[in-house]
């Protein structure tokens, strides 16, 4: 058990690069299963999520190599088409081996998903869209048994809301389906462009990636992928609120500004200056950040893994800020973690009323997910003492070297053993 020690009162500055994005590489690994053989995946970020994402396929039968931000995935001829209850519990994503399983072997039994700290994350539109495909459901014992008798066929599928993971499991049984399918309302994110940027090297056939109508027209086989994963927005983003709450100034490197246009006018409306080009921003923090309103959407609105972040710089801003959570239905738990270094914040359903306060003042707190964690840390670095940021297990989820890379910006912090003394 380790915690991240923050002293804060010291202005990040200096450039920082990105990884590739934990929730593209999650779901092209995943994808690797359509096809036995060896696959290759460049800029994989070390992170928690990969390594058990990589125990899932393992399980399946798959072969993982990890070394210097490569993955070599080997697929076999044959997969055990299932993914256990203490993996999945781990591991949310792994509900997207479903449709490639069936679509492989027209069979998969996966421990069902139950809710996290972010909400109830019900499952009902991955499996409606399966569904109308061919596949049938049986929950028995917590597991739940997917088959499709006479093989996934191409349909029409329309998501009432647009999930990522539901377009993905859609996407991923309609590759080797037999026909075409269209998929109304699709998630519009860099991820799934990214995932089906994959696909195609896979040999798949589909069109209208990163807009809401894809259509896959199905194909026989695929054969074995190489991939370079697309730059993470969210560390990208992670570090631009770091600048900005530290008051400091940070160019961030090999990322895709364009995939953070919102998160980056918002930072600019809470007065830090930014400037970017086309795989590079900067961002000036002011003194003390001016309140800003936002309501979190599906991309391109703003990102609900950013709003813990900035939730945390508009705590120290000169007024009140509004906030609207509409993706999940328990998005402020970890608010009574900033509160306790004097945040002034109240919650009322989907909203969080955050009057700014002159200062933070740091004491132990709990990272409950991966980014309320990285914002407690944030919200560390500027809080007067220190902060001690506990169960930093979420935070390696989705952040490699979070605190190596923070110390290389001039952060004050150190990870050590829980109770261990400075
Ligand atoms: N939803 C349903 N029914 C469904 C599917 C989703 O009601 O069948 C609801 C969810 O409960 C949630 C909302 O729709 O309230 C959005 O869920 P979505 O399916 O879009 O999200 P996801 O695929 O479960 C991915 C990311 C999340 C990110 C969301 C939104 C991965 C592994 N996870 O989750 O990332 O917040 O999209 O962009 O790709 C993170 O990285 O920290 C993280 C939580």
């Amino acid at each position: 058990m380790e915690e991240i020690i923050v002293t804060g009162g010291y202005p990040l500055t200096g450039s920082v690069g990105v990884l590739g994005a934990k929730n593209a590489a999650l779901k092209q690994m995943v994808a690797m299963l359509l096809a036995p053989g060896t696959h290759l995946l460049g800029n994989v970020p070390g992170i928690l999520d990969v390594a058990l994402m990589g125990r899932v396929l393992e399980h399946i039968g798959a072969v993982c190599s990890f070394a210097g931000n490569e993955l070599t995935v080997e697929v076999p001829d044959e997969l055990r088409p299932e993914a256990p209850l203490d993996l999945v519990r781990q591991m949310r994503a792994s509900i997207v081996v479903l449709g490639p399983l069936l679509a492989r072997g027209g069979v998969a039994r996966v421990a069902f998903p139950g809710g996290d700290d972010l909400g109830a994350r019900p499952i009902d539109m991955h499996l409606d869209g399966l569904r109308r495909m061919g596949a049938e459901f049986e929950l028995e014992h917590g597991v739940l048994i997917a088959r499709a008798p006479g093989g996934l066929k191409g349909a029409e599928v329309s998501l009432e809301f647009p999930s990522v993971g539901a377009t993905e499991n859609v996407l991923l049984g309609a590759v080797l389906a037999n026909g075409e399918t269209t998929l109304h309302n699709a998630a519009r994110e860099p991820e799934i462009e990214d995932l089906v940027a994959f696909l195609v090297k896979m040999g798949a056939r589909i069109r209208g990636a990163g807009t809401s109508l894809i259509t896959v027209e199905g194909v026989e086989a695929l054969k074995p992928g190489a991939h370079t994963v697309l730059p993470d927005r969210l560390e990208a983003g992670t570090y631009a609120v770091a600048a900005a709450i530290t008051g400091g100034e940070v160019r961030v490197e090999q990322c895709v500004p364009d995939h953070l246009r919102m998160e980056l006018r918002k930072l600019t409306e809470a007065g830090c200056m930014v400037d970017f080009g086309e795989d590079w921003f900067s961002v000036l923090g002011p003194d003390r950040p001016s309140p800003v309103d936002f309501a979190t959407l599906p991309f391109p609105g703003f990102h609900t893994d950013m709003q813990p972040q900035m939730v945390a710089l508009l705590s120290v801003a000169s007024g009140t800020s509004v906030i609207t959570e509409n993706i999940y239905d328990a998005r402020f738990r970890y608010a009574g973690e900033l509160m306790r270094m004097g945040a002034d914040i109240t919650t009322e359903w989907q909203h969080a009323v955050i009057r700014g306060v002159e200062k933070l003042s740091g004491c132990p707190v709990i990272a409950p997910d991966i980014r309320a964690g990285a914002s407690l840390v944030l919200a560390g670095l500027r809080a007067e003492g220190q902060t001690a940021v506990g169960e930093v297990h979420h935070i390696d989820r989705g952040y490699e070297d979070f605190v190596g890379r923070l110390q290389s910006l001039g952060g004050h912090l150190e990870r050590r053993p829980v109770g261990a003394a400075s």
